[in-house]
């Protein structure tokens, strides 16, 4: 630590749909301390599903969020998610690093329904590739058009984004720092937010399987304001204060119940195609976070349709809260946060 050093840290930033989320954590001694932490609502539409339809407003967010929460690190790791990316997992047979690094080239060419000069490439090898035997890679494609313009917005608000991950690895990565330590437990990561759900599962360190719904919270708030009549503020505010329950109960009761259920289909269907695939292995332990999470009666309804010993994901479970933190309103907030800490994580890898 040096007077300079706030140059040299790195915040991860989470641009979501419906806002835009910081954290900055800095390593101690037990491990890693909460710097500083907060959240800035969106105009509905300057993110849409992993696109950003408006640059400067997103930009605006990103410099509020920063100034209030003064934030002092300049470099930023963010992510992407939904369609505008595709992971897959390879087997491959064991070769030498050069002709894995050419057999992976080939393989994406396969399964990358993109001109692969449109998107950017990245695969990480998943286990030791030198063990022999079969390797498992995992391939990540993004559309370069849309890191582009989160990189417009980041650079926008005068910061430098030096790395750009994808949702699922980041919420894996808090998982990891907070509940991990090489724990064998097989659990599924469930990030539900405004218009993605971000499911996970891992094992050991290592990513299972990762899928990204279009389904969230906006759903619920746009069938509102449709079937109310009424604006986007109004409509998120009887959503918040209501809960599942009496949602289900009110006006619009029966379409707000079946968006609920199919929200827990794709879930379960998500759950269940990773372990048609992993030859006998079943989930052990579901953690839950994202926005939506907060709803109340969600985790209840998610607890009792999947069957499986679940509990929310708590952030900062392993992470020491600095004096520069409002702790009532990160209670809050950490929900929403998940991403944003597997981010600012980033930046103590290597
Ligand atoms: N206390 C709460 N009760 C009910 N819903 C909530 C609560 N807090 C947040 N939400 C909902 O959670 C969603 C936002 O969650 P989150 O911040 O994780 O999403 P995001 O990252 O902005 O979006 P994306 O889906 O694009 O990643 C919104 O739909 C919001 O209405
Ligand atoms: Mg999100």
């Amino acid at each position: 630590m040096g007077l300079f050093s706030g140059g040299e840290t790195l915040a991860g930033l989470d641009l979501g749909s419906s806002a835009v989320k910081a954290v900055e954590l800095r390593r101690v001694r037990a491990g890693f301390e909460l710097v500083r932490a907060g959240l800035e609502p969106l105009e509905p539409g300057a993110v849409a599903e992993g696109a950003i339809g408006d640059p400067d407003s997103v930009a605006e967010a990103v410099r509020r969020v920063f100034s209030r929460c003064r934030i002092r690190a300049r470099r930023v790791a963010t992510s992407v998610s939904g369609h505008s990316v595709i992971v897959k997992k390879l087997t491959l047979p064991a070769m030498s690093p050069e002709e894995l690094e050419e057999s992976i080239q080939w393989e994406a060419r396969q399964v990358i329904p993109f001109d692969l000069s449109d998107v950017h490439l990245d695969h990480q090898v998943l286990g030791d590739a030198s063990a022999g035997g079969d390797t498992q890679v995992l391939l990540v494609a993004a559309r370069k058009e849309r890191v582009a313009s989160r990189l417009e917005a980041i650079a926008g608000a005068g910061l430098s984004p030096l790395i750009v991950d994808v949702d699922g690895f980041a919420l894996q990565n808090a998982y990891e720092a907070n509940y991990g330590d090489g724990s064998a437990v097989t659990a599924a990561l469930l990030h539900i937010g405004a218009a993605v759900t971000n499911v996970v599962v891992t094992r050991g360190g290592v990513p299972l399987f990762t899928r990204d719904l279009s389904a969230g919270g906006n759903q619920l708030t746009g069938l509102l304001q449709k079937e109310l009549r009424i604006g986007f503020e109004e409509a998120e505010r009887i959503k918040r204060e209501s809960g599942v329950e009496a949602l289900e109960a009110g006006p619009a009761g029966a379409l707000l119940h079946s968006v609920v259920e199919t929200l827990l289909l794709e879930i379960r269907k998500s759950l269940d195609l990773f372990e048609a695939g992993a030859e006998g292995e079943s989930i052990q332990r579901v953690y839950v976070s994202g926005g939506c999470s907060g709803l109340a009666g969600l985790v209840e309804r998610l607890q009792s349709g999947l069957d499986l010993p679940l509990e929310p994901l708590d952030p900062f479970k392993s992470i020491a809260v600095g004096r520069g933190v409002n702790e009532e309103s990160l209670y809050r907030q950490a929900p929403s946060l998940a991403v944003a800490v597997g981010l600012a994580l980033r930046g103590f890898h290597d």
